[in-house]
């Protein structure tokens, strides 16, 4: 009988491996159909090693040939659908000995993406997490570190590029048409890091000089119709490749460097050593496709993966739990480089405005519902299901308090030491805070907590101030909700900044460290009742519970010299009064007219402050959550700020202009913006007056941003123009995929709109639409997804069809692509805030999807712990 309990894997269960790999040659005959891999390894006995105990390797979908150990034909072995057992080793595995095994893949039947496979003809391989046992039978995990030598051989017509990782040692004529090319990389890597690409690609290329003098060779490799599109990724290498080195003092180290572009992709990108492989939507722009967002992404992106190299890569993980050591402090990385790319105090701002807001808004949920885990997870059963906002966005965020609580100078000597310590190894979480701990000699134990407790935690704010002894005291007390398998949680050490504002020049700034369950901080001499502005900068990723008046909001909001405080008070303002069902009152008005006609401030920031909290953060501020109630209340406050200024909104328009031919910087950018968004607000005003300016700029523009946003904010608003403007767009942009999937995006995407068909309607005929496409992620994401998870109002509607539909594109995506699958079981996590009818149509959705008796692992998971 088959149980079908499912497995985990816990992480105090970790053993080092019994055998480990020095030397690997790789021998691979690329054929779509019939790939044939031969493997030639040194075995060596490993950390964990005991005398005769056999040697495991995984495979996955492989078509076993045969296995050889030192040149002899070897039969001890066993072979189940996952394990390739081999037992009977020379002296008992005690000597290092030469395994070679023959196996098979089948590329172009592999829908899932993971391992080898096809993408427009060409071969791709994607091995982190667990892929690379579906290319050859391996230890493939992170603690087994090898150095690789490749031989890519291929049908020269069909594949005239054969790349893989590190140096091209070799390439040769073969017979018959065949031709192969070698390759070695010099560092010891695991195999979540190897990679090939085969086929028809072109490049672009540059030579550039590194901090020690030395040489190195750049490229990015596309399909020849995008060679033009590549200008903006290759800027953001280099510039990511000199800030590395005047930040952390870290220089590229190979002399090659190689980016790839492949349109069928899972995730965003991959850090492969020397040959990143990016997803087309993270490497591909122009500005007559790509918008300002693009832009900044692709920078971000870029950054990104070439960061891994040290951060990941040279450095990497002991096992899988500890994703968040290389994914928190490659984000906090990438997310201090795009801010220094913004060229000013106010453009870092604007970034790190941005940065919280896609934490509150993806991980705040997470970190409340059935998903919730620490950044270093316990326990898993399929580890693609981890690579979360939590381990990701929240782990940047711990990362970034070492920063804070050490300064930067402080943080820079406890990289420099963990880098010292452990370069060419895998380590843990644990490693890299002692790194920071001993460099600086502080005891971060208290810190730990970070890394071990899941959820948001509280931070209540009470205040007290004395007029007669100008005394003010300030009383914080922290808790955190129960999560998962944790009822009960320890305090955790929260760096707090705060500034006491006053009229006089006092001005008391501090960090303070909140580590008890309930602290107390008096400060003297004191002139006046202050306002507490707390969580500068969102110092620490917390909720705050503070009931501070709408007037002290409001001195906050026009004036805190924070601009992260400033907009947080203005959020906050907002967020009261949509909750409250209220619409803004005059001094929010007038607040809001000041802000927007302050010729000091970035229009970038403008944008932001009067960009309203998304709804699913809103959810995650109630107790029980009406959907409909919170749309059409959200919807009502922003119509409000329309009219009332439909006159400043009209003067933005025409103030921020941006003449002259398209730049990418964020000073442009930030116009375009706050045009854009006065754009969408005089539709929400009054869309028969404005329809027509809207349906202008949609003609006459030269770039993407500006012609997607008034698409964008005609089919928002529900103008008749729009899809006139939307069938013109389709026929534009016919042969750019990237763009195809905006077009699917925005119609998937569009809230409810009075006198129109529910957007599922129309969901339901992109997906029959000729260009639709399951199979590839990002069309099948641009239409599913795009609804499911970013149009909350169209999706839970009261009878349930948001949810039907859920449930058939589940099972659907399941068969073909359970990683992209289970991001959209996920659509469902926060099930148990909502309302009824919501609530039961939800659970009864979730019960359909685990009725199925077919279920990946991966979504099995998913929608176990949901229901759990
Ligand atoms: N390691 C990649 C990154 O964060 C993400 C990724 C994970 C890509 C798994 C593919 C598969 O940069
Ligand atoms: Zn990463």
């Amino acid at each position: 009988m088959k149980t079908d309990l499912p497995q985990s894997f816990r992480r105090l269960e970790y053993r080092p491996p019994v055998y480990t790999f020095d030397q690997v040659e790789l021998d691979i005959a690329l054929d779509p159909a019939r790939t044939i891999v031969k493997s030639r390894i040194d075995v060596l006995p490993g950390k964990g090693f005991v005398a005769g105990a056999p040697l495991v390797l995984v495979g996955q979908d492989l078509e076993f040939v045969s296995l050889r150990i030192n040149g002899d034909a070897h039969r001890h072995f066993e072979l189940t659908p996952e394990t390739l057992s081999i037992h009977s080793l020379p002296n008992e595995g005690k000597d290092p000995f030469i395994l070679e095994i023959i196996s098979i893949c089948v590329p172009e039947k592999n829908t899932t993406l993971m391992g080898l496979y096809v993408s427009n003809g060409n071969f791709f391989t994607q091995c982190e997490a667990e892929g690379f046992r579906k290319i050859t039978y391996f230890l493939d995990r992170p603690d087994v570190m090898a150095r690789y030598r490749v031989t890519l051989q291929a049908r020269e017509a069909q594949c005239p590029v054969l790349l893989s990782n590190g140096n091209l040692l070799k390439t040769e004529k073969l017979p018959n048409g065949w031709h192969s090319a070698t390759w070695e990389d010099p560092f010891p890597k695991p195999s979540y890091l190897f990679a090939l690409v085969a086929g028809k690609l072109e490049c672009i290329e540059e030579t550039i000089t590194t901090s020690s003098g030395a040489k190195k060779l750049l490229q990015i490799w596309v399909e020849p119709h995008d060679l033009k599109k590549t200008r903006h990724a290759m800027d953001s290498l280099i510039a990511s490749i000199h800030w590395d080195e005047k930040r952390f003092g870290l220089e590229l180290d190979l002399e090659r460097f190689m980016i790839v572009a492949v349109s069928d992709f899972n995730m965003g990108a991959m850090e492969n050593k020397g040959l990143n492989v990016f997803n087309t939507k993270f490497v591909l722009a122009q500005p007559e496709t790509a918008t300002d967002a693009d832009f900044a992404n692709i920078e971000s992106v870029v950054a990104h993966e070439y960061f891994h190299n040290w951060t990941g890569n040279r450095v990497t993980c002991q096992d899988w739990f500890q994703l968040s050591l290389k994914e928190g402090l490659t984000v906090f990385r990438d997310q201090e480089f795009s801010a220094d790319q913004m060229g000013s105090e106010s453009g870092r701002a604007v970034k790190r405005i941005e940065d919280v807001r896609l934490l509150r808004q993806m991980q705040f949920p997470e970190d409340a519902g059935p998903m919730a885990h620490p950044i270093r997870p316990d326990e898993y059963q399929e580890i693609n299901n981890f690579y979360t906002v939590t381990v990701y966005e929240k782990g940047s965020e711990v990362v970034r308090m070492y920063q804070t609580l050490l300064g930067r100078e402080g943080f820079r000597k406890g990289m420099d030491l963990y880098f010292k310590r452990h370069d060419g190894q895998a380590v843990t979480c644990d490693d890299f805070l002692a790194a920071m701990a001993d460099a600086n000699h502080r005891d971060l134990t208290q810190f730990k907590n970070w890394y071990s407790q899941a959820g948001t935690p509280r931070v209540k704010v009470q205040e007290h101030y004395d007029a007669t002894k100008k005394q003010y005291q300030l009383t914080l007390s922290q808790s955190c909700a129960p999560s998962p398998g944790q009822p009960d949680k320890k305090p955790f050490h929260i760096p707090l900044k705060i500034r006491l504002i006053t009229s006089g020049n006092e001005q008391v700034e501090k960090l303070l460290e909140l580590t008890e369950p309930e602290q107390s901080w008096t400060f003297d001499n004191i002139s006046e009742r202050p306002v507490l502005s707390i969580n500068r900068d969102f110092s620490a990723p917390i909720q705050l519970e503070f009931d501070q008046s709408e007037a002290d909001l409001l001195t906050l909001f026009s004036g805190d010299d924070d601009p992260f405080s400033r907009w947080e008070a203005g959020q906050k303002l907002a967020m009261q009064m949509i909750l409250g069902n209220r619409l803004p009152d005059a001094k929010l008005i007038e607040a809001y007219r000041t802000l927007l006609m302050d010729p000091q401030l970035d229009p970038a920031f403008k944008e932001l402050a009067l960009t309203l909290p998304a709804e699913t953060y809103l959810y995650e501020q109630c107790k029980s959550v009406d959907p409909q109630q919170i749309f059409t209340a959200r919807r009502a406050f922003r119509k409000e700020i329309a009219k009332q200024l439909q006159l400043e909104w009209a003067a933005l328009y025409q103030q921020n202009q941006t003449p002259g031919p398209f730049k990418p910087d964020a000073v442009s950018a930030g116009k375009r913006a706050l045009k854009n968004l006065a754009l969408s607000m005089l539709l929400e005003a009054d869309p028969k007056t404005w329809a027509p300016m809207a349906v202008n700029q949609y003609q006459t523009a030269d770039n993407m941003t500006d012609r997607y946003a008034a698409l964008s904010a005609l089919v928002i608003h529900g103008a008749k123009e729009a899809n006139e403007c939307l069938a013109d767009f389709f026929n534009r942009f016919a042969n750019d995929a990237l763009v195809i999937d905006k077009w699917f995006a925005l119609q998937s995407s569009r809230p409810p709109v009075e006198g129109l068909e529910l957007t599922l309607s129309d969901v339901k005929h992109l997906r029959e639409h000729p260009a639709f496409k399951l199979n590839n992620p990002n069309r099948a994401r641009s239409v599913i997804h795009a609804f499911c998870a970013n149009n909350p109002a169209s999706f839970h509607q009261p009878d349930g069809s948001g949810y039907a539909f859920w449930v058939e594109s589940v099972l659907a995506l399941d068969a073909i692509n359970p990683q992209v699958a289970a991001r959209l079981a996920r659509a469902l996590d926060r099930w148990r805030l909502f309302a009824e009818p919501y609530q039961s149509k939800m659970k009864a959705a979730l019960e359909q999807v685990a009725a199925c008796q077919t279920l990946s692992p991966d979504v099995r998971e998913v929608i176990g712990k949901a229901l759990g």
